[in-house]
Order: structure tokens, then sequence, then C-alpha cells
């Protein structure tokens, strides 16, 4: 009812008013502040909380009304954009651009961005990349659509998905025309098994998207030999590598097959979804097919974001965010780890190394479903891997629980939830074989 920023009364003004003790007032104002509601500051009178607006994918407006803490797993924080650089480097950036720079430019992007990117990948991805490589998109999506379009312009049109895998990335591929298979993902990652006809596979190696596995050494060597000796492609969704906790970032496929893999990196996750801007790196012999396809659609992405985000890169300022977020999201990860740890001890927490999510295992689908809406219900959002499955799925079920958009005191009211109702599910309904 209170809109953010609303000034709350001083607890001394609110006893009097309600009539019950100012510590009554104290511990609720106290309560409030843990769940993520006001904000309370020595000296001055609570505050309403922004609590951010949630996005609409998959929710809908009546659910959206009562959503109190949004896991949902492709949410990264955006209240840590760093709004005032930002506009730095779009004031230099605008300011120093020269009069070409703003007519139509090259197709495969500006030249200064595809030269930052490239170094970047370089330093933090080991990604192996002239400029001239570097093809700037408006995200994975759009990198993902214009590759399933230039592979079916070259006869090939059937592309091989883990499973699971992000339901929006084999829709994007089937809308491109393309025939998808699935792949069986273990705890070593994808299975490099494939039916003959399948010429590329889209596999996210270093945070499998939705089960956090990471590629086993042994696996890389299968998929990469696997491509090798049928002349197939690897498409490496990189989507959220740059935040590893525990050790250095995974270094990228790419790197070690720069000919088979076409890499794709964004800034979705790792700095802001409204940019749309992210990056393909694409072999010689499928760049001209991608560039036409992107020819056809935008024609080119937009420049002036470009200039700002080359810019941005330029300074450092890029890699200085990245370090402040993997700081943020270490910290909420171990939060989310320790609640569900202390609520649900015999559940198991999987894909925590990396990333924006964690999975807790189900003994069921039909647990994990009934947990999602019923958690849902009580104003916690998030997905289930069920809903990233195709085709003959046979792996354990879960629940996909992102900690990017929301702060340590709701992940500690959300894993509450999460283990009330899984409790109060696992004792109404016996776990039958899972998943299988
Ligand atoms: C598995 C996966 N890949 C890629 C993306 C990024 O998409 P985009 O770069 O278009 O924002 C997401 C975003 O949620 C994702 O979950």
């Amino acid at each position: 009812v209170l809109s953010a920023g609303s000034r709350l009364p001083s607890s001394r003004v609110l006893a009097q008013d309600v009539g019950v003790s100012r510590g009554v007032v104290s511990r609720v104002y106290a309560q409030l502040a843990f769940e993520g509601y006001i904000v309370i500051r020595q000296g001055s009178v609570p505050t309403v909380r922004a609590i951010s607006p949630v996005e609409s994918i998959g929710v809908d407006r009546e659910e959206r009304t009562r959503l109190r803490y949004d896991l949902r797993a492709h949410l990264p924080e955006v209240s840590t954009f760093p709004r005032r650089l930002w506009l730095r480097s779009v004031r230099d950036s605008l300011g120093q651009a020269k009069d070409a720079d703003l007519s139509y430019g090259d197709p495969a992007g500006l030249h200064e961005l595809r030269a930052e990117i490239a170094k970047y990948l370089s330093r933090a991805r080991g990604v192996t990349v002239a400029p001239e490589h570097v093809v700037i998109t408006s995200g994975s999506t759009h990198s993902l659509s214009l590759i399933a379009r230039a592979l079916l312009r070259r006869g090939s049109r059937l592309m091989a998905f883990e499973n699971p895998s992000h339901y929006l990335l084999r829709e994007i591929a089937h809308a491109a025309g393309q025939e998808i298979v699935a792949v069986p993902v273990d705890g070593e990652g994808v299975i490099a098994r494939f039916p003959a006809r399948a010429t590329a596979v889209v596999v996210s190696p270093a945070h499998q998207f939705p089960t956090g596995v990471t590629l086993s050494p042994e696996r890389r060597e299968d998929l990469l030999a696997w491509a090798a000796e049928t002349g197939s492609l690897i498409i490496e969704d990189d989507y959220d590598a740059e935040f590893r906790y525990d050790r250095a970032a995974v270094g990228a496929l790419q790197g070690l097959a720069p000919d088979r893999v076409v890499y794709m990196g964004s800034t979705g996750k790792t700095f802001v979804p409204a940019l749309r801007l992210g990056w393909a790196v694409v072999p010689d012999d499928l760049r001209d097919d991608v560039l036409r396809e992107l020819s056809l659609t935008v024609l080119q992405v937009s420049g002036m974001d470009q200039l700002a985000f080359a810019d941005f890169l330029r300074r450092g300022e890029f890699d200085r965010h990245l370090r402040h977020m993997r700081d943020v999201y270490r910290k909420r990860r171990d939060v989310l780890v320790a609640a569900l740890g202390r609520a649900l001890p015999d559940m198991p927490v999987r894909g925590i190394a990396a990333g924006l999510h964690v999975v807790l295992e189900m003994p069921s689908h039909e647990i994990a479903e009934s947990v999602r809406a019923r958690a849902l219900a009580a104003g916690v959002a998030f997905e289930t891997t069920a809903q990233h499955t195709f085709s003959g799925y046979r792996g354990p079920a879960g629940l996909i629980l992102g900690f990017g958009a929301v702060a340590e005191p709701g992940l500690e009211v959300a894993a509450r939830v999460i283990a009330r109702v899984t409790e109060e599910e696992c004792a109404a309904e016996p776990a039958e074989e899972s998943a299988a």
C-alpha cells in the first residue's frame, strides 16, 4: 500500500497512536527491515524500501502483485547498475564520436567495441579472437537466432540441445526453422552422443543451465572430438561464467577449438538486461551467413550503445563492475545455500560453484511442481527443472533458485517459505521413484 520512499512514523509516535509499548513497535520495524520491506537508519524515521519491479515473463499480473521474492534464475541485480559511470561513458563517447559513427555502420558492429570485446574475452574467458571474428548482437538470444538461421541457410537443420536446457533458446532455434533433438546431461555435463544428422549442439559448459554442472575435462574432450570428427559446430552459451566463486573461472571451450566453436556472450546477466548488447565469436566459414542474417533483421545493433559500452570497457569499468558483483553474488549464494542447508538438511543443493542460481533437488517432479505453485501463492517465485526439460528426460527433479535479484534478508525468508512447503508436500506425498 505504501509507495517506495514513504516515511513511516517514528517508533515513539506509532506506539502512542496504536497504544502499544515502544519496544513492540521497534521489534516490528526490525522484523520488517529484516524481511526487506523497510530501511532503518540511525537518527531518522524508517522508510519503505523499493522492491524491484518484477518483469513479466512467466508470471501473470495477479501473481505479480503478490510477489515478494523473485528467485527466477534469469534475473540479475539491477539496483547496482553504475548509472553515473554509465552516463559518463554515454556523454564522453558521444562527445568524441566522429560523424561517421552516427551514420549506418558495419553490421558486425563498431570496430572499437569489437576490439575491446576481443581483449576482454581473451583476458577474462581464454577466448582466442581477433576483432574481425566478433559480431555485436542484441544478446545471446539474438546471437542464437542468427546462428540458427545461418546454419539453415547452409542446409544444416537439426540442432542438438542439452536436456534440460533453457526452453527459450530451444524455441528460438525452432522458430528459426531448426529441428531440435535432445542430448542428456549428467553430473559431468553433456554426454557427447549425437544422432548422425545433428551438425550443431548448443551447450553451456561453464555452468550448465539449469543443472549448474561444470563440463568435466573428459567430456570437453569428447565434445571437441565429436565436432572435429564430424565437422560439426559447438555453440557455447557462456551466459554467466564470469561469476565463479570458489576458484578461477573455467576457460571457454572456444579457446580450445576456435574453428569448431561459436561463442555467445552477453551483458544480460553480467551487466544489465536492458542494455540488450551481446557478442558472438564466429568461425570464418559461418561469418558471412551470420552477418547476412543480422543485416536482414536489424541491419546493425544500436551504434550509440556500442560507443558507450566501448568507452565503459576501455576505462576498465566493466571489469570493476564484475568484480564488485562477484562479491555481491557470492554473499547471496552463501546465504541461500546455508539457509537451505539448515532448513532442509537432507535435500542436496547442486550447481553452487558459479552463476546466479542453485538447484535444490526434489524427490519427484510432482512434489517440485506443488512446491513451486504453493511458494508462488506465498509470494516466492522460481522455476523447476521440469520447466526446462524435453523429450524423454530421466534426470532428477529440482527447484531452480536464482539469487541474483534478491538481497540476503529476502533469501532467508524465501528459503524458509520453500522449506515449509517442501516439508508439507513431502509429508503429504511420500517420495516416489524420483524423476524417472
Ligand atoms: C541459459 C541462458 N542463456 C542466455 C541468456 C541470455 O540471454 P540474453 O543475452 O539475450 O539476455 C539467458 C538469460 O536469462 C539464459 O538464462
